[in-house]
């Protein structure tokens, strides 16, 4: 940010000039990933007085705001602009307290060139003349959940209080994709943990290289075009999304060390209206490809690594961990875990339902720690507190959150075992030396749900390498698997295809990483490459130099470390 001026505006009402008093303002030192802003006061302040202070600056290339050249966008005809806040990005967008533990109001003027729409995560959105939007955020929210997005966009209604918002060579397939179905897990998730307090709930297909599945902006979801799938498989992102409405943005996390109150909470939600919408079959089938992604990746950094508990320690200052650095598996699934935990000690889904829907109410609009939380549960349930459940040996809920490892409880997902039994079947038989043709070719895997391929695939990448030829055998034997426009599906056969390293399909590899940047495919893909053989190297580099530029600069450093290339401070 460039700081041109601050003043202090004179109290509304009061004479003085409209123009404010000019204050000095210097950048200090902060942290790796940003710096403070001190203003000067003309003189200290009364406790409980109100100041208006006006700052004049300019936002340019900083990682929270990113500007795409027409040939980054899905139409290729128009830039576009967008910005991603969370964790710590939007002190790139606008000067103020980047944390989670602040929240405000906002309001915002946007003028756009002739041809573009300006949108934001607000309540109420107007547009005036000269390509000007007023948009007003009537809640109160943290820095990190404000969000802007310009370009040639235009939206369609799928919902009595949802529209879908796409680049308009996107928008038919985003109406299908979503008609008629988002108020049904909207008013579910009213009836799990109360009311709906934003409003609106619309949707925004971001360019291909917007580097997560899905942002919870309030009111309106940033996500991913390859949720496009042209069959609903992918649509727990949104049911996550909107999950956030009530964990993360109504109660949130007051510090980035325990990010796993936003999202291991909302995991638990996400699967609570999953199993009242699909059933509890469906859902133990999507958790347990939750549960593997866990397991790789403290199989990647090791069980025992730091970041491997509910709480991190984020330290401030120059040398501090930067908090968008700490984005892993384990306070989403691990959460999730401890969460389900909680559960279980309270035995009745019923209650455990009715508690979330209380803990929302009591914390609603505030920023709350993990002992908020916990101390509300025993509160909630003095019955369990009496009994010492924070302290069951090996279930401490100081051990959940602050050793690092492998959760101590695991939720029975024995319900998704009619879904995932075949799968597990099928890998175990196309992972023997001799491949029992006629047995495989009696499963028949038409009529398997995305999310079933999806676990059957992670069964054969974890059994991989396989045997010689198995692999080639398996890709002709299932175009549906290996030619799939799915994104879930391509990163999984990616990563079959670079662990047994069948170099006949690596231009898979690379057409996929040309098509999105989403953090979570290109990653791992760049992980398996370079851990590979000396081709899947090269390809790693070759793909890389093609694709940088189009990829968010964060997920552009992850990737250099990766490939151990030199990162740019
Ligand atoms: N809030 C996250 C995305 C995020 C996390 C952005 C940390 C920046 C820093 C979002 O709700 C999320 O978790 N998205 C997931 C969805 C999945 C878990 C269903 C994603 O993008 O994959
Ligand atoms: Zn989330």
């Amino acid at each position: 940010l460039a700081v041109r001026r601050a003043a202090l505006l004179p109290p509304p009402g009061a004479p003085g000039d409209p123009a404010g008093q000019p204050l000095p303002v210097e950048s200090r030192p902060f942290a790796s990933y940003g710096s403070a802003l001190h203003v000067a006061l003309p003189q200290p302040p009364r406790a409980g007085q109100l100041l208006t202070l006006e700052i004049d600056y300019e936002a340019g290339e900083g990682p929270g705001v990113c500007w795409l050249a027409p040939e980054q966008t899905a139409g290729k005809q128009k830039p576009y602009m967008y910005t991603q806040g969370q964790a710590v990005l939007n002190r790139s967008f606008f000067p103020g307290f980047d944390t989670p533990s602040v929240k405000c109001t906002y309001s915002a003027t946007v003028k756009v060139p002739e041809g573009f729409t300006a949108v934001m995560s607000a309540t109420s959105w107007e547009k005036q003349k000269d390509n000007t939007f007023v948009f007003k955020m009537s809640q109160p929210i943290p820095s990190y959940l404000i969000a802007l997005a310009v370009g040639d966009i235009v939206s369609a209604d799928v919902g009595p209080r949802s529209r879908v918002w796409a680049e308009p060579c996107l928008i038919e397939a985003a109406k299908k994709e979503y008609d008629g179905v988002i108020e049904e897990f909207l008013a579910v998730g009213e009836k799990l943990f109360g009311p709906y307090v934003w409003g609106r709930y619309d949707i925004l297909f971001m360019p291909p290289s917007f580097p997560f599945g899905g942002m919870e902006n309030p009111c309106l979801t940033f996500a991913t075009p390859c949720l496009l799938a042209g069959d609903r498989s992918l649509v727990d992102v949104i049911i996550h999304e909107i999950s956030h409405s009530w964990f993360g943005n109504l109660v949130t996390n007051a510090t980035w060390g325990e990010f796993w109150l936003n999202e291991g909470f909302t995991m638990y939600a996400q699967r609570r209206i999953s199993t009242e919408v699909y059933g509890s079959a469906y859902t133990c089938l999507e958790a347990a490809t939750g549960r593997a992604l866990l397991r790789q990746h403290m199989d990647n950094t090791g069980e025992d690594h730091p970041l491997n508990k509910l709480r991190v320690v984020i330290e401030p200052g120059l040398w501090g961990v930067n908090p968008d650095d700490t984005y892993n598996e384990t306070p989403y699934e691990k959460g999730y875990c401890f969460v389900s935990y909680l559960a279980h000690l309270v035995g009745d889904q019923s209650k455990f339902d009715a508690f979330l829907q209380a803990y929302v109410n009591r914390f609603k609009f505030q920023s709350i720690t993990a002992d908020d939380t916990l101390g509300f549960f025993l509160e909630y349930f003095p019955e369990l507190k009496e009994k010492g459940v924070d302290s069951i040996p090996g279930f401490e809920f100081d051990r959940w959150l602050n050793t690092p490892g492998w959760p101590p409880y695991l939720p029975d997902l024995s319900p998704g075992e009619q879904l995932m039994k075949p799968a597990d079947e099928l890998a175990e038989l196309w992972a023997a030396d001799d491949l029992n043709t006629e047995v495989i070719e009696a499963v028949d895997i038409t009529a398997w749900r995305t999310y079933q391929l999806v676990y059957f695939l992670d069964q054969v990448l974890q059994k991989s390498p396989l045997p010689e030829g198995n692999v080639e055998r398996l890709s002709k034997m299932y175009p549906k698997i290996s030619k799939a426009q799915n994104a879930e599906l391509r990163l999984r056969w990616c990563q079959i295809v670079l662990k047994n390293n069948l170099e006949a399909e690596y231009h898979k590899v690379k057409d996929f990483l040309h098509s999105q940047g989403k953090q979570k495919y290109t990653l791992p893909l760049y992980r398996a490459m370079w851990g590979g053989s000396e081709s899947a190297r090269a390809l790693a580099m070759e793909t890389f130099s093609a694709t940088a530029p189009q990829l968010h600069v964060n997920v552009q450093n992850y990737v250099k470390k990766i490939l151990g290339l030199e990162v740019a401070e």
